[in-house]
C-alpha cells in the first residue's frame, strides 16, 4: 500500500455510484406498503439490505461480519499494529414510508469511502470499520438506535423482551426470526479501548442547510427524546343514543390533549422543544360508536435533558387534570428515553479543519433527529456530517438529498476519517498519550 497525503489527492466521490446504491437499497421496500420505502427495524428486508451492505464490502477485500445485534461491520486494516479502530457508518432500516435517504445515506457514504480507499491505495496506520447499523427507528418498537443502543451497553436482553411492536411482536422475537439471539446480544458491546473515533454522515432532516445555502453541517448537540403512551379510557356507546352530556368520549378528550401537547411545546418556556403526537389508535375504531379507548404515542424531544423530561412530565399531569374535568381516566407508560448528546469539540473542530482544507463551506449546527452517533459516542468519540435535505423533509417519500451533495459530504468524511487518523496516530515515544488526551476531553454524556 502507498501512502497517500492529503495535500496530494483529493478523494473525490462518484455521484452516479452513490445514486446506484440508494436506488438498490429503495428497491428493498415492503411490498403492498404503499408510497416510499418501507423497511422496518429487524425485518428480513432489513437483512437483506444489510446482505448488499456486505457484499460490497467483502468484494473490496474487507474483512466482514455481523455482530449478535444485527449489525454489519466492515474493517480495513491499518498499518499499524494494534491501534483502536477509526469508525464510520448509519443504518438500514426506514420507518413506513420513508425516504431513500435517512441512514441510506450515512451507509452509502462508508460505502464509497471504503471504495475510494480502495481504489487510491489509502494507507491509514488505524484499522477503519464501516458500519450498517440494525434497528436505529424507533418507528417500530417505540426506542430508537437498538442496534447502537446495544453496542454501547444501553439495551440488554429485558428491554428487548418488554418492547412490542403494534402487532405485539416483541422485539426479542423479532431479533429471533431473523436469526439472533436476544439472550446474547452483550457480545456485541464495544470496548472504549477498541476504538478511537467514529464519524456518522446523515441527511439533516431539517433546513438551516438548505436555507443558508451551506453544503455541510458539523453537528454539535443531538436531540434527546422521551416517548411516552398515553392510554385514555372512556366508555364506548351508541353515537345516536348517548346524549352528548352523558358520554365519557375518549376520542374528545385526545383531541384536546393533542391540542395541549401542540401548546406546551409552543409556549415561551419551552423554547426548542418538539412534542408531537404521531399516531392515535382508537378502539373499537368505529364511525357509530363512541371510542371507549384511545392510546397516543407522544415523542417529546429537546437539546435540554431537564427541559426534555419536565416538559414530558408537564404533559403527562396536565393530561390527567383533563381527563379528571371530562370524566375518563389516563394511564401513562414510558415507552423509551434518551439524553440529548453533546458531540465532543476537538473532534468536530477536526471534521470541521477537513471541510476547511477542502474548501466546503459548513456551519455548526444541531441535530433535532436521533442518530447512532447519540450511542456510540457513549464508547467512542463521536461526530456528525450532514447534508442537505431538500425543503428540510424527512420520514417521508419525498426526502431527497441531491447526488452532488451527498458526494460533497462524502469527500468530506473520506478526508475526515484520514485526518482522525494522522491525529490520533501514537508519534514515536509518545505511545498512545495523544489518544488519551483526546479521551480525557470528552464531555459526560448520557442517552
Ligand atoms: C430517528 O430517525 C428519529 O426518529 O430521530
Ligand atoms: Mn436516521
Ligand atoms: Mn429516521
Amino acid at each position: 500500500m502507498s501512502t497517500l497525503t492529503l495535500e496530494a489527492t483529493r478523494l473525490t466521490a462518484d455521484p452516479a455510484r452513490l445514486q446506484a446504491r440508494l436506488e438498490t437499497f429503495a428497491a428493498l421496500s415492503e411490498p403492498g406498503s404503499g408510497p416510499g420505502v418501507t423497511r422496518l427495524a429487524y425485518t428480513p428486508l432489513e437483512r437483506e439490505a444489510h446482505a448488499v451492505f456486505a457484499d460490497e464490502m467483502r468484494s473490496l477485500g474487507l474483512t466482514v461480519w455481523t455482530d449478535a445485534a444485527g449489525n454489519t461491520i466492515a474493517e480495513r486494516g491499518g498499518t499499524v499494529p494494534g491501534l483502536p479502530a477509526l469508525g464510520t457508518g448509519s443504518h438500514l432500516d426506514s420507518v413506513p414510508n420513508a425516504g431513500a435517504y435517512d441512514g441510506i445515506a450515512g451507509v452509502v457514504a462508508a460505502m464509497e469511502t471504503a471504495r475510494l480507499y480502495d481504489q487510491h491505495d489509502v494507507a491509514h496506520a488505524h484499522p477503519v470499520r464501516f458500519i450498517a447499523f440494525a434497528a436505529e427507528e424507533g418507528a417500530r418498537f417505540g426506542q430508537a438506535c437498538t442496534g447502537s443502543r446495544i453496542v454501547a451497553g444501553l439495551t440488554g436482553p429485558e428491554d428487548l423482551a418488554a418492547k412490542r411492536d403494534a402487532h405485539g411482536t416483541t422485539m426479542a422475537d423479532a431479533l429471533r426470526a431473523v436469526g439472533f439471539s436476544p439472550e446474547e446480544v452483550a457480545e456485541a458491546r464495544w470496548q472504549p479501548e477498541e476504538w478511537a473515533a467514529f464519524v456518522e454522515l446523515h441527511i439533516e432532516q431539517g433546513s438551516v442547510l438548505e436555507s443558508t445555502g451551506t453544503p455541510i453541517g458539523v453537528v454539535d448537540l443531538i436531540s434527546g427524546s422521551t416517548r411516552v403512551l398515553l392510554e385514555v379510557a372512556g366508555r364506548a356507546s351508541h353515537t345516536g343514543g348517548t346524549p352528548m352530556h352523558l358520554r365519557a368520549d375518549a376520542m374528545a378528550a385526545a383531541a384536546e390533549i393533542v391540542l395541549l401537547i401542540e401548546s406546551v411545546a409552543n409556549d415561551s418556556r419551552h423554547h426548542g422543544t418538539r412534542a408531537t403526537v404521531g399516531r392515535m389508535d382508537a378502539t373499537p375504531g368505529s364511525i357509530t360508536t363512541i371510542a371507549g379507548k384511545v392510546e397516543l404515542y407522544v415523542d417529546v424531544r429537546d437539546v435540554d435533558s431537564d427541559r426534555q423530561r419536565l416538559t414530558a412530565a408537564e404533559i403527562v399531569e396536565r393530561a390527567q387534570a383533563l381527563c379528571v374535568r371530562r370524566g375518563v381516566r389516563l394511564t401513562a407508560h414510558t415507552l423509551a428515553d434518551a439524553s440529548p448528546v453533546i458531540l465532543p469539540g476537538w473532534l468536530r473542530e477536526s471534521v470541521a479543519g477537513t471541510c476547511r482544507r477542502l474548501g466546503v463551506d459548513y456551519r455548526v449546527l444541531p441535530s433535532g433527529a436521533s442518530h447512532d452517533a447519540q450511542m456510540v459516542n457513549r464508547v467512542v468519540p463521536t461526530g456528525m456530517v450532514f447534508v442537505p435535505s431538500r425543503d428540510g423533509i424527512s420520514h417521508s417519500p419525498v426526502e431527497w438529498t441531491g447526488a452532488d451533495e451527498l458526494a460533497l459530504g462524502t469527500d468530506v468524511l473520506a478526508s475526515a476519517l484520514l485526518a482522525l487518523d494522522r491525529l490520533l496516530a501514537p508519534t514515536r515515544g509518545q505511545d498512545d498519550c495523544h489518544r488519551d488526551h483526546h479521551h480525557g476531553d470528552r464531555k459526560e454524556t448520557g442517552a
